[in-house]
């Protein structure tokens, strides 16, 4: 991610919360992990497909679905999500877009071609068990999830409290998927406002049901 995923926003108006995390991203465009769900799921024209981003917040990988013809159910916790979603989209994109508010284990999904989580479930924290459940049950016959979760060597484990998970885990609970390919990456970046160097561990998943 990293150095990709860093604060865009003046330094002086960005902190360390989501808020300033939604503020620096909303605008950016869709970074390397969408462009490579896209691939998994010849997702460049959604064709009407359900895709359900998980930790939408900013809204940059919602619209980049919506642009590309797929209807987007988009959740998080935060409320303000909602009003960066909605803002200035076109009411065809609207009209294919639902929003809840709320947490990942709670949110009742919809069935879904593709589940789509950039770096959201470890965020789930104590119920980070119960979300990656809530997920992949939504995915459907020959439907897709795509996303990162957390090795145990990031700096938002100790940082955030976010879930670490490693192969062995994510092996067992994709275990009724029909295939996982599983990228682990390791490496230290610039992120945040201070673009301080931080440390990122990661499993870059991307599964078919
Ligand atoms: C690191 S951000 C990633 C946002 C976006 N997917 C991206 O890659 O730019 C994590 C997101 O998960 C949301 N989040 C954290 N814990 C959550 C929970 N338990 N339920 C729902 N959303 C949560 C945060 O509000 C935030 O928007």
């Amino acid at each position: 991610m990293t150095d990709e995923l860093r604060f865009q926003t003046d330094p002086e108006s960005a902190d360390d919360s989501w808020a300033a995390f939604a503020a620096a991203t909303s605008g950016r465009g869709p970074l390397e992990y969408f462009h490579s769900a896209m691939d998994f799921v010849d997702g460049n024209n959604g064709r009407g497909r359900q895709a359900i981003d998980l930790g939408c917040r900013g809204g940059a990988d919602t619209r980049a679905l919506l642009s590309r013809g797929w209807r987007v159910f988009a959740m998080d916790a935060e409320p303000g999500a909602r009003r960066l979603l909605t803002a200035g989209l076109p009411p065809d994109s609207l009209h294919r877009l639902d929003i809840a508010i709320g947490a990942f284990h709670e949110v009742e999904l919809p069935g879904a071609d593709l589940v789509y989580a950039q770096f959201s479930l470890p965020f789930a924290g104590e119920y980070f068990e119960r979300a990656v459940v809530n997920a992949l049950k939504a995915v459907v016959p020959g439907g897709a999830f795509v996303g990162q979760l957390l090795g145990i060597n990031d700096g938002w484990i100790t940082e955030e409290g976010a879930a670490a998970v490693d192969q062995r885990w994510i092996e067992q609970s994709f275990a009724d998927f029909a295939s996982v390919e599983i990228d682990e990456r390791e490496h230290d970046a610039p992120y945040g406002p201070e673009r301080e160097t931080r440390h990122f561990h990661f499993f870059h998943i991307q599964a078919r049901r």
